[in-house]
Order: C-alpha cells, then structure tokens, then sequence
C-alpha cells in the first residue's frame, strides 16, 4: 500500500511542540520530514521534562516520530549555502520560530520564492497582523487570548486552561491542512504561496460556539447555561462550569467509589429522545407524566435538581456499569478515563492510536500514534531521530561530495 504524501519533502524548521506535530503528522501521512536543528543542542524540548538522564526526553520523542533530523547553522555562511539548496529540494519549508527569525537569517519569504518558485512556505506564530504580531507566544498564551480560558472553569472562579494542547497541536493541525491545501492547488496552479496560522485564530476556530453564545446573549439569557436562571449573565460569555454547551443539558455526576478515585465520574447528557430511559435507569418513572419534569422546558430552571437525582442513581455503580447501561437506552455519555487507563486500552492499542515504539537510547515507550485514518494510506509510527542522525545522509542527496561534507564539519555548519 502506498502512502498519501510519499515524494513530498519537507523542509522542518519546527520546534517545541506546534509545529512539530504538524511535521509529525506529514510524516506519518508519507512525506520525508527532513528535521534542521541547531548544532549542538537542537531542539530545546530533547532536553526539557527529561525524565532520564542525557536520554532525549519524551517531550521530544513523541512530537518528532518518522522524521530525519540534520544538524546545520543556518545563522554561517556555509550553513546558509546547504539551506538554500535544501529550499530548492523540498516541497515545504515549516517553522515556527518567533516573529522575523527566518528574516533575520536572510532568508524571506521573497528570497525563498527566488531559490524556489514552487515551495510551500508554511509558519506558526502566536498572534496575526495586528497589535501583539511580534509577541512569542506559548501554548497557554494562545488559550488565554484566544478566547478558551475567559469561557472555560467554574462559574465564579478564575479562568481556566485545558490540558489538550489546543494552542500548540490544534493550531499544528490547521497548518498541517493549510499545507496540504496549497500543495493540491499548487498541481494546478505550479507555484507554491504562504501558508500563516496564528495560535490565536487557532483556538479561536476551536472556540467557534463562544462566539456564537456571545452574539447570542444579546438576546435573552443563555438557557443552557448554570448561570439561568436564578444567575446573573454580564456581558461576556461566562464560564458554564461542566455545562454541556449544545442544546441538550450535561453535567459530570460522582459514581461508585469516587471518595478513593479521582477520575470515578461521568459526563451524562439528559437528551430529550433518550429521556424516558434515562428516567426509568434512575428510578423516576414518575417524571415522564410529571408535567414538571416530561418536557425539555420544564426541566431547564432545574437542571441541578435532576442531575442531582441522576447522581443519587450513579453514586451505587462504576463509571462502566453506568456506561453499559445508558448506552444500551441510547443516552450519550462517557466515563472520565484517566491517562492510566487510556494507556492500557486494549481498543486503542489495536488502531494505533496508542503505540509503543522503541528507542535505541530509551528503550521502549508508549506514544499517541496518528488519529486520522485513511484506508489506503498506512501509517508505521517509527522512533524519533537522534540529534543529527541523518546529516550525512541528507547531505549527499543534496549532492555534497565527501570532501565538502568534511568542509561543512571543519566549518561548524553542521
Ligand atoms: C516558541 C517560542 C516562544 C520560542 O522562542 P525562543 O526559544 O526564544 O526561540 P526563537 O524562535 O526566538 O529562536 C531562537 C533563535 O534561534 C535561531 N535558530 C534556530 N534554529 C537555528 C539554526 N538551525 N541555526 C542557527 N540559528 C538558529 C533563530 O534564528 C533565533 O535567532 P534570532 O533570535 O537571532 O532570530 C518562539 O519560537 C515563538 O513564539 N514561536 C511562534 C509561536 C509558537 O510556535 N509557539 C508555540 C511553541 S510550542
């Protein structure tokens, strides 16, 4: 089976973790991810939250899988010679380094169309053309200013981060499309053009319905929410604590054992269609002719009083007896599942989306393999390069012959 992206080159200035994982999933969809990184040390994160001592660590190791990785000083002259040629070999260049960096490198976006009119150049920053463009920006950063802290937390505490990497992968996986996106229109068109994602917009995107319920609010109080009705709404969006944010009410309610388990929770949601199961599940069958429970309407000024009587119900099974059972009545919902447990699912090994690799240094470890499945394209998530690993490799297919590869060495441009 072939891959999606085989023949595609990629030119990987990325670091830290947004646009590696933009790299990684090109990587695994085919394309030959050619990873620059500074001599010497390379990319900060192999030696940050090093669990092991002088191991590339595994913040590093589970962003950079299947990708090659040349040493080179692009900042020397002879490190400036060996970027232009790789310009000239790759489809795409990607980077995410702080505002004007490849600039100040000398090389622009004008300069990289001269060595090739056909590449793709594709950045990362944390902010778009406006007020803080020159900003460098990290993951909780973006979360800040892109409008997911200021919606997400309990109602009267302070905004709240997320523990997915909505900053750094989400806007990884927008840029991934941005540039896959320009290399379709480049069959037709034969140039290659700028593709810019700002982590800002990125969690923006994410935060679409935020925006919605804003403009909504202008409107009449959000009924969905924790704050209606006996709550005060301001003039921003507030945050809804577990609030389900659709139109059909959720809350997380405690289950069997929860005084001893941190993660003994599910997130139920009280759909309409699903309801009478749900309500006979619980033992108040008495709802269903109840006209202040049986419909949607009635039940929304007492969301509290009904997940309460859900809980009183949950509190008696674990988080899975209650998932089999609300399942099988067709109510949507889903147990926390902690890190552990999701490390040790067997369904999840099975598709690949977690994936023990080994590594010559560390030995074996597990990783999030890829989550976007093509049936025609595979994916072998393999080990993460060793810092310059493949700089020879890489040098003689840009047609550097052993004696200027001694001279690059001699030089410190790799
Ligand atoms: C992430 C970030 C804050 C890190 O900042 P930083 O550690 O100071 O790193 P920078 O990006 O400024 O790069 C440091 C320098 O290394 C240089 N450098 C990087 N690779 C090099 C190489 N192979 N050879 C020579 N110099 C190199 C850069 O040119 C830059 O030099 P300059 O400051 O003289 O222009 C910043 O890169 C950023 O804001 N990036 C965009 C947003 C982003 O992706 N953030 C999420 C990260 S997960």
């Amino acid at each position: 089976m072939e891959q999606a992206l085989k023949g595609i080159k990629i030119l990987d200035m990325t670091h830290v973790q947004s646009g590696p994982t933009c790299t990684q999933l090109l990587a695994w969809f085919g394309a030959d991810v050619i990873k620059v990184e500074r001599p010497g040390g390379g990319d900060a994160t192999r030696g940050q939250l090093r669990d092991l001592p002088d191991v590339d660590s595994l913040y590093f190791t589970m962003l950079n899988h299947n990708k090659r990785s040349i040493t080179l000083n692009t900042k020397s002259e002879a490190g400036k010679k060996i970027f232009s040629k790789l310009v000239a070999h790759c489809d795409a260049l990607v980077e995410n380094f702080a505002p004007g960096a490849l600039d100040r490198m000398g090389f622009s976006w004008a300069q990289i169309q001269r060595i090739n009119p056909r590449i793709v150049y594709a950045s990362i920053k944390g902010f778009g053309p406006g007020p803080y463009e020159d900003c460098k920006v990290y993951e909780n950063v973006a979360q800040c200013t892109g409008g997911s802290a200021s919606t997400t937390g309990v109602i009267d505490g302070f905004p709240m981060v997320t523990g997915a990497q909505i900053g750094d992968s989400g806007t990884g996986l927008h840029l991934a499309l941005g540039i896959v996106t320009a290399l379709y229109q480049r069959t037709v068109s034969g140039k290659g053009q700028r593709v810019e994602c700002a982590m800002q917009d990125g969690v923006l995107n994410l935060c679409r319905v935020k925006l919605r319920d804003q403009q909504r609010l202008k409107n009449g109080p959000l009924k969905e929410y924790p704050q209606f009705p006996n709550g005060e709404f301001g003039n921003a969006v507030p945050r809804a604590g577990n609030a389900s944010g659709g139109g059909q009410p959720g809350w997380i309610v405690r289950c069997k054992d929860w005084e001893n388990d941190p993660d003994s929770y599910i997130y139920v949601i009280a759909q309409e269609g699903a309801f009478p199961g749900l309500a006979n599940a619980i033992g108040h069958d008495d709802w269903l002719n109840d006209p202040e429970w049986n419909t949607p309407e009635a039940r929304l000024p007492k969301l509290d009083e009904m997940f309460s009587e859900i809980e009183r119900w949950t509190l008696t099974k674990t988080k899975f007896e209650v998932m089999d059972i609300l399942n099988r009545l067709n109510v949507p919902c889903g147990p926390i599942l902690s890190m552990e447990e999701l490390a040790n699912e067997k369904s999840l090994r099975e598709t690949g989306t977690v994936v023990e690799v080994d590594h010559p240094e560390r030995g074996k470890y597990l990783t999030v393999g890829n989550p976007i499945k093509l049936s025609d394209s595979y994916v072998d998530v393999s080990r993460s390069p060793l810092l310059g690993e493949h700089t020879d490799e890489i040098l003689s297919e840009l047609g550097l012959d052993i004696e200027e590869i001694r001279q690059a060495k001699e030089h410190g441009a790799v």
